[in-house]
């Protein structure tokens, strides 16, 4: 099953990387500078018809058109999928953007699945059995960094949608900078969190996140030893936005206190 399932993600970056003509397909969504493009619609209605045949019982919820439902992630079945994470990045070429794909079950993820189809980098995890990242026909273990806040790096995102969240991002990304050896503001919630899971950087912030933007990357970071909750500590939720914070725990204990 699991096999079936990284074949049609790899099927969906292909839809990704054949994109062509991406600005004449733009829509403007909710939200300051938040754009939607035939790509994300066609990846997820893929997804949607391709998932559906091999968990039948399973209840979806993607970004696009169904973000009203994200209720049905607290109780039995359902898949949470972002089709294009880094839709910015997508849209202006920048070669770095995913897809998001996390199976729950009553409100717990148990199933993470990571996608950038530029670097064939796939990015999973599996509720108590680890993280692992797949790789040019090879396989290998996740695990966070052991480096502490202040010698390492910290990522940022921008909330780019709520304007009125703009002071706080840009207040915590002072206070990061300050505070490790600098900042990076890549574009794509999802992998930031496999940075982290994969030790590339010590923690993420971001003021407001969607559950399709960390439900597959919150259980990879859990699964490589780091820790991803809301900034102050609490659990984040599955049927609502959140503000998250994820790093190897030395660096995420010391960011919490930081911002707290
Ligand atoms: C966005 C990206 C971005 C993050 C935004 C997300 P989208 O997702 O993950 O890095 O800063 O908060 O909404 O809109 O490209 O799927
Ligand atoms: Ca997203
Ligand atoms: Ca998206």
């Amino acid at each position: 099953m699991h096999e079936q399932l990284i074949t049609l993600i790899r099927e969906a970056g292909e839809i990704m990387k054949s994109a062509r003509d991406i600005e004449r397909g733009i829509e403007v969504k909710e939200g300051d500078a938040n754009f939607v493009t035939e790509y994300d619609s066609a990846v997820q209605k893929f997804l949607f018809e391709k998932l559906a045949l091999l968990y039948p019982e399973a209840a979806f919820v993607g970004e696009e058109d169904s973000a009203d439902d994200i209720a049905r992630l607290t109780s039995g079945k359902a898949f949470v999928i972002d089709p294009i994470d880094g839709t910015t990045n997508f849209i202006k070429h920048f070669g770095h953007s995913c897809i998001s794909v996390a199976l729950c079950e009553n409100g717990e993820t148990v199933l993470g699945i990571v996608y950038n189809p530029y670097t064939d980098e796939m990015y999973c995890a599996e509720a108590g059995k680890g993280a692992w990242l797949l790789c040019g026909g090879k396989r290998r273990t996740l695990q966070v960094s052991r480096q502490p806040l202040e010698n390492g790096l910290s990522l940022i995102g921008t909330s780019p949608y709520y304007t009125q969240l703009h002071d706080r991002t840009f207040s915590v990304m002072r206070t990061l900078f300050e505070h490790s050896l600098d900042i990076r503001r890549c574009g794509s919630a999802a992998l930031d969190l496999c940075m982290i899971a994969d030790g590339r950087a010590e923690v993420y912030f971001e003021a407001i996140l969607s559950p399709w933007d960390y439900a597959a990357g919150m259980l990879i970071v859990r699964e490589a030893g780091g820790i991803v909750t809301q900034p102050d500590g609490t659990p984040l939720q599955m049927d609502r936005k959140c503000g998250i914070l994820a790093g190897n725990p030395a660096a995420y204990e010391a960011a919490k206190l930081l911002l707290a």
